[in-house]
């Protein structure tokens, strides 16, 4: 599989990664299966993904703990990456970056996945208090330390990196960014591109959109996360619908499954290292492993972005 360089960390990741908020998201979704989330995971190694996104907020500690059960024995064969910031449980709620806190939330990290560092850390979005640089200063010393490798942001802006940029080298930023949500092409991905930091794109299917297996009358259910995503919202929901028709036109004539054009399309972009596509089985990590070699001509992009505005 081919890989890729995080941002100047010289660690490298495959161009495919997985992601795993459903793995243990009882907080996300509704009837999470537990033994098919650690399978997933296991699938995906064992198809050579080695690139791994958790977060600690992902069913509240769960995801980790269930990742850290998967890649029991096989530590050494990823780049294991996860989040913190988002406050949950004794630490109270919303976001913070106070570096304390950062720290009390890495040690739990650490302690649910059963490692002793993780390879990448995030801090998952910024809050409205703590300066950046300070916020980022505390994991340049996580990695001084040696409890992670690299060090990354998450739903930052480029001023917000330009602060935390201060403190220290930004191996990657992780934000939202797929065919139908491209705000990151505004002046984001340029940035990346010019700081050499590896942009990590969340939501890379739409949430399941641009799977191509939901009709007009889909409907979330209440407790679902997407709901806060935007894809679903009345009015943008049915433009996005347009498009996901487009994709298909697209898809019939070149043979091209959906989900595989709009990961290659997303492969194609400046800056974009790793597609961390979310699964809910087994089966979507092995389609999703072989999007990754898909063939997909330069004049299919263009169509495919032509598409989505332009
Ligand atoms: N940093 C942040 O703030 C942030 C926010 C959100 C997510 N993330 C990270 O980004 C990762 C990816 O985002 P995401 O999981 O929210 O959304 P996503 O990757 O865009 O979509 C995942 C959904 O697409 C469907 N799917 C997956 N593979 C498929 C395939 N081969 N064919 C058809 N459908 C397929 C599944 O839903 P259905 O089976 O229900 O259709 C799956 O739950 C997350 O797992 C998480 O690690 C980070």
């Amino acid at each position: 599989m081919k890989t890729r360089t995080l941002g100047q960390s010289g660690i490298e990741i495959t161009a495919i990664g997985l992601g795993t908020n459903y793995v243990g998201g009882h907080n996300l979704y509704e009837n999470v299966d537990e033994d098919e989330g650690v399978r997933l995971v296991q699938r995906a190694v064992d198809l050579g993904v080695t690139f791994i996104d958790t977060a600690d907020v992902y069913g509240l500690g769960r995801s980790e703990e269930l990742v850290g059960k998967a890649l029991a024995g096989r530590r050494d064969q990823v780049v294991l990456a996860t989040k913190g910031a988002n406050r949950f449980g004794a630490a109270g709620s919303g976001p913070s970056n106070d570096p304390a806190y950062l720290r009390s939330a890495l040690e739990a990290s650490l302690k649910r996945l059963g490692v002793d560092h993780v390879d990448l850390y995030y801090i998952h979005r910024p809050d409205e208090t703590t300066p950046p640089e300070e916020a980022f200063g505390a994991l340049m010393r996580f990695k001084e330390e040696g409890l992670i490798r690299a060090a990354g942001v998450s739903n930052f802006s480029v001023d917000q990196m330009k602060a935390a940029m201060k403190a220290g080298p930004i191996d990657a930023l992780q934000s939202r960014y797929n065919l139908l949500q491209r705000e990151v092409e505004a002046d984001t991905l340029a940035f990346c591109a010019e700081h050499g930091i590896a942009f990590v794109p969340w939501g890379p299917l739409a949430y399941g959109l641009l799977g191509g297996r939901y009709g007009r009358d889909f409907k979330l259910s209440e407790k679902d996360w997407r709901h806060r995503s935007g894809a679903f919202d009345a009015g943008v929901f049915e433009r996005n619908m347009d498009i996901v028709d487009g994709l298909r036109s697209i898809s019939e004539s070149t043979h091209v499954p959906i989900a595989h054009l709009a990961t290659q399309w997303l492969m194609s972009r400046p800056a974009v290292a790793s597609v961390i596509t979310g699964a809910k089985t087994a089966a979507q990590v092995e389609d999703n492993v072989h999007a990754a070699r898909a063939t997909v001509s330069a004049a299919t992009i263009e169509r495919i972005t032509a598409l989505a505005g332009g």
